[in-house]
């Protein structure tokens, strides 16, 4: 384990519940949430207990397999009809990340041809899916670490890590391999305001699992260029439309136009669930807003003037026209656009 720089897990199937680390506690607090059912599961993903778009589409798969228990024991002669409240229910959880759509579809797909209790199939399909995900992540990191020359340092904006997956991560997936390869000089951290995902999480595990971090304050990331402290940024995704336009974290677009102006490359690393080939460009994805609380709070205390309001855009769209490489699990598409793109889909 310790070769690979990979400890942690945040979301795990034990004696018939669904356990989540509650990412809200981190790095204070590592406590595990037991979820016995599906509402509970689609309000753990609301209020980010857990999150990350291959965690969220995991943990949803896992709600379907808690609803359809509940569901098939209630009334095992029409349990499929009412199965569909709690699909409708874990689709309302988040808007941006496709992982989570993708999960359902195909929780949904495998109910298809079910005969009789449901429990075990659907078991078995989520924890396919749970694999599968650290599988490609692992993947990812080989492709995404290949790209990447020895003695480069690297900055990444948000937590892409084990705890926004099933594990290992995907662009911090590839900074695991990058500095197991020996690869890695520095590792920034954008803090990432409001939630703080890149100081409170990608710290935390990257303390853990012993690869040195630096955070710095997001508005570092420009004059952190300009002094030529980074090769690369490396970020994840909530969904790629089928042009390469990527939506990632609040702030992940500044970072890309940054590196840009500053000629540091910009890879984006997602499995081929983040793609959505329903989405022709980056207009067309919904991107969350959240409470402006977030913005004008911090730990629960009230920061922001009284009476001012916030605006709180969760994600942000980068034109592909910025991306360097997109590494999944199937290839590495440099430069993308929507015939690269097309090709890997066809892979
Ligand atoms: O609001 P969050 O914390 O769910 O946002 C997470 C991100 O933006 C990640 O960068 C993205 O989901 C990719 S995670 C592998």
């Amino acid at each position: 384990m310790t070769l690979t720089h990979d400890t942690i897990r945040a979301v795990r199937w034990r004696d018939g519940g669904l356990e989540l680390l509650d990412q809200r506690k981190l790095p204070a607090e590592e406590i595990w949430l037991r979820l016995e059912e599906a509402g509970a599961t689609a309000e753990a993903i609301r209020a980010m207990v857990v999150r990350g778009a291959p965690a969220i589409g995991i943990t949803a798969a896992f709600g379907v397999v808690l609803a359809a228990r509940q569901r098939f024991a209630d009334s095992p002669g029409d349990w499929r009809q009412a199965l569909e409240v709690d699909f409708e229910r874990l689709a309302q959880s988040r808007p941006t990340a496709v992982n989570l759509f993708w999960a359902l579809d195909r929780m949904r797909r495998r109910l298809a041809d079910l005969d009789g209790d449901p429990f075990p199939t659907l078991l078995a399909e989520a924890q396919a899916i749970h694999d599968e995900d650290i599988a490609a992540n692992r993947r990812m990191g080989e492709l995404g670490a290949a790209l990447i020359e020895s003695g480069s340092s690297v900055l990444t904006h948000c937590n892409t890590g084990s705890l926004a997956t099933g594990g290992y991560g995907t662009a911090l997936g590839v900074i695991r391999s990058a500095w197991s390869a020996g690869k890695l000089k520095e590792v920034y951290a954008d803090e990432t305001r409001p939630w703080l995902q890149g100081s409170r999480l990608t710290a935390w595990e990257l303390v853990k699992d012993r690869i040195p971090v630096r955070v710095q304050a997001d508005g570092a990331a420009a004059w952190l260029m300009a002094q030529g402290k980074v090769d690369w940024v490396i970020v994840g995704s909530d969904r790629i439309a089928a042009n390469g336009d990527v939506a990632n974290k609040i702030g992940t677009y500044s970072t890309a136009v940054l590196a840009r102006h500053h000629g540091v490359k910009f890879m984006v690393a997602a499995p081929i669930s983040t793609v959505d080939p329903d989405m022709p460009s980056g207009a067309g994805i919904p991107i969350e807003t959240r409470d402006p609380d977030e913005i004008l709070s911090l730990g629960g205390q009230r920061v922001g003037a009284v009476g001012a309001d916030a605006w709180n855009p969760v994600f942000d769209v980068t034109p592909a026209e910025l991306v360097d490489a997109i590494v999944t699990e199937k290839g590495v598409v440099e430069r993308p656009n929507r015939e690269k793109m097309l090709r890997l889909l066809e892979v």
